[in-house]
Order: C-alpha cells, then sequence, then structure tokens
C-alpha cells in the first residue's frame, strides 16, 4: 500500500492513550462482517475528511501536500478493505453513525483561531485510537491473511496520528498544541468509556 514518509514524533509527554475494554475485540470477532463493513466506511470517510482539508485550506501548500497524500493512502485502505470483504462473500453496508467521531467533531471550537488546530488533533485522536484498535485486531483474527493486512493497517494509522500532529505543531506555531491534544486525549479517554461495545471501530 502506499506510504506517506514521516519520522516518529515525539510523544512521551502526550497523555497517553486508555487501553480499549477487552469486551471489544470479543464483539468485533463475533460479528466481523459488521465489523468490517464499518471499517470500510471509516476508511472512506477518512479520505473524504482529508479531502476536505484541502478544500477548506487550499492556501496552505504543506497541509495540501499531506492532505493529498493521505487522501489517497485512506481511498487505497478503503479499497482494500472492500476487496477482503467481497473476496469473503460479505455485502457493503450503507454508512452508519460514528457516535465516537460525532462527539469529538463536536469538540472542535469554531473561533478561526483554534479551529485549525482542533481539527488536526481530533484527527490525530481518531487515527491514534484506530492504530490501537487495528492492532487488537492484527492480534486476534485466526485468518493469516487477515492479521497481517490489520497489522499492515495498524502500522499506517500508527503514522497518521503522528503526521496529524507533527502538522498542527508545524502550522500552529503559536499555539499550546501538545496541550490541547492532552486535554483532547482525556475526553477522548473518557468518551471511549462512556461508549457501548460494539461490532465496529468505534
Ligand atoms: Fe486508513
Ligand atoms: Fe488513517
Amino acid at each position: 500500500m502506499a506510504e506517506l514518509d514521516l519520522q516518529p514524533v515525539d510523544a512521551a509527554a502526550l497523555t497517553a492513550l486508555q487501553p480499549t475494554d477487552v469486551g471489544w475485540i470479543t464483539c468485533v470477532l463475533d460479528d466481523f462482517e459488521s465489523f468490517i463493513q464499518d471499517h470500510a466506511s471509516a476508511e472512506k470517510k477518512a479520505s473524504g475528511m482529508a479531502l476536505s482539508m484541502v478544500a477548506h485550506y487550499p492556501d496552505q501548500a504543506a497541509l495540501v501536500q499531506a492532505m493529498v497524500d493521505l487522501a489517497v493512502e485512506e481511498l487505497n485502505h478503503y479499497k482494500e478493505v472492500m476487496g477482503l470483504l467481497m473476496a469473503k462473500g460479505m455485502t457493503p453496508a450503507a454508512d452508519r453513525k460514528d457516535p465516537y467521531v460525532t462527539a469529538l467533531n463536536k469538540l472542535v471550537r469554531k473561533d478561526s483561531r483554534f479551529f485549525l488546530l482542533d481539527r488536526l488533533l481530533v484527527g490525530a485522536i481518531v487515527e491514534r485510537r484506530g492504530a490501537e484498535r487495528f492492532g487488537l485486531v492484527a492480534a486476534h483474527v485466526q485468518d493469516p491473511k487477515l492479521a497481517k493486512f490489520y497489522h499492515a493497517i495498524a502500522k499506517s494509522e500508527a503514522r497518521h496520528w503522528q503526521l496529524f500532529l507533527r502538522l498542527a505543531r508545524d502550522l500552529c506555531p503559536n499555539l499550546d498544541v501538545d496541550k490541547r491534544f492532552c486535554e483532547l486525549a482525556q475526553q477522548e479517554n473518557d468518551l471511549v468509556a462512556r461508549l457501548p461495545l460494539r461490532a465496529a471501530l468505534h
């Protein structure tokens, strides 16, 4: 799969991700068709989100370049997930509401001084959780082909959350990026603890 070239960011001082409840992977494995349908939607939405950033900030060259690359990579993930889904004789499903992403998007401040920062950091937070959960799937699925696939996806999403954090640090140099990341990460940890477990990415 196409990959963005990124160095790891220094994340040691950031609020840690609270591990996903162990019951989540049981839900996923019990209804893998629902999970993979939702996963396909999530990849498609991630690509759309990257393109919406391009549309919103056409004058930010570094952001445009990164988001165009990201949109292509996420669309490739979508294509690969759809390929797996179809190969297993499963049927694609309509996109469903994602209460996790909806709740996080509400944390984006509309004030133009903070809007870009919050959008990038919510992107980082969503990708960080995605990386953790795809890693759990990779570790628990029986099918070695699926395990390999989810391992690769987890690695990609781990790069993506660092991409969003690095972009936030580069593009919002006058704001306390890491402090805001930690606030959002804490709220995300609280949100994940509240939401019901289901056979979906979130
Ligand atoms: Fe992806
Ligand atoms: Fe991603």
